[in-house]
């Protein structure tokens, strides 16, 4: 092998320990902090010599999500927290989607503003269910995607504010991957207080999510019907009609349509976005499209 060749493109420590792996990060993202992690850690990868695919759950079906993780030696998964817990596309992923194994490990990794208990391992006994054992998890700290005039909650609008966030999720992610690939612990959200604390947030949150699937309305006076929040539900919960955009009840509060609309025509619990607020979250870098995330519609 050229070493020297392959050097500049992957760090040489790793030149020959893993250069022929390869691994598949399969994710959902509302908003794109967690498909930029995935990303992320993909990057990271490659440099270390394991080429890695970043896999939105929405574009994908069962059959190629097989063929993915049969061809892998690593695989991982990502979500975002929401009240401590899974988003409901990833639970169907998981449940349906992601092929069941004889006993194979996995990498979880969960993006949250602030704190989630045991965001990453909340879903530890369905995938063992699986056939997937948990075997490195991690918590990365992402700039607030809540930005509905209904919470109390601030957020930043602020590039600067996010890139220094992300260049310290970037640290972190390294020091993941590091530990993953070296057999190392890193079990975020393992144990009992961690679970009991996200327990604290993911019960509340669950009675609240049947009652919050219908609360996204599109304002027909503001609206240009371009159709955007049509195509980039990820729920199918918005569908566009002569008379305007009705709704479905199946929202997943991921925000996107929310946080995306060109005009800020969507409302929340039917209070529309207060711009003097600041600008809703449009993704970790200037010019995220939430298009890449979405299926084709
Ligand atoms: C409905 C909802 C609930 C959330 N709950 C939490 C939470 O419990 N803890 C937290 O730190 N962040 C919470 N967040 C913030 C997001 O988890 C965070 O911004 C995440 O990185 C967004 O990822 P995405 O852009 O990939 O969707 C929540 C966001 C939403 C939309």
């Amino acid at each position: 092998m050229d070493s020297a060749g392959v050097g500049r493109l992957v760090d040489e420590r790793y030149v020959g320990v893993l250069y022929a792996m390869t691994a598949v990060i399969f994710c959902f993202s509302g908003t794109g902090n967690t498909w930029w992690c995935a990303q992320r850690l993909a990057s990271s990868l490659g440099v270390r010599g394991v080429q890695t695919r970043v896999v939105s759950i929405e574009r994908i079906g069962a059959a190629a999500a097989a063929e993915l993780v049969a061809a892998a030696d690593l695989v991982g998964l990502g979500w975002p927290v929401y009240g401590s817990d899974l988003p409901e596309p990833m639970k169907l992923f998981i449940d349906t989607t992601l092929p069941s194994v004889d006993r194979r490990r996995v990498f979880t990794f969960c993006t949250q503003w602030l704190f989630s208990g045991n965001g990453a391992r909340v879903y530890e006994r369905e995938l063992a269910a699986r056939g997937w054992a948990i075997g490195w998890s991690a918590h990365f700290r992402m700039p607030n995607n809540i930005c509905v005039t209904v919470s109390p909650l601030s957020w930043s609008a602020d590039p600067e504010d996010h890139t220094k966030r992300l260049e310290k999720t970037a640290r972190r992610i390294d020091r993941f991957l590091e530990a993953v690939l070296h057999g190392r612990s890193f079990s975020r959200g393992r144990g009992l207080v961690p679970a009991a604390l996200g327990a604290m947030q993911r019960r509340p949150f669950r009675r609240w999510f049947l009652r919050l699937r219908d609360d996204i309305s599109v304002d027909a006076a503001r609206c240009t019907r371009c159709g955007r929040c049509t195509r980039i539900c990820p729920s199918g919960n918005l569908t566009m009609t002569p008379d305007g955009v009705v709704t479905h009840g199946t929202c997943v509060i991921c925000l996107r349509c929310y946080n995306f609309c060109p005009v800020h025509a969507v409302r929340y619990m039917r209070r529309p976005h207060r711009p003097e607020r600041g600008l809703p979250y449009r993704g970790p870098v200037a010019g995220f499209k939430p298009e890449e995330l979405a299926a084709d519609r």
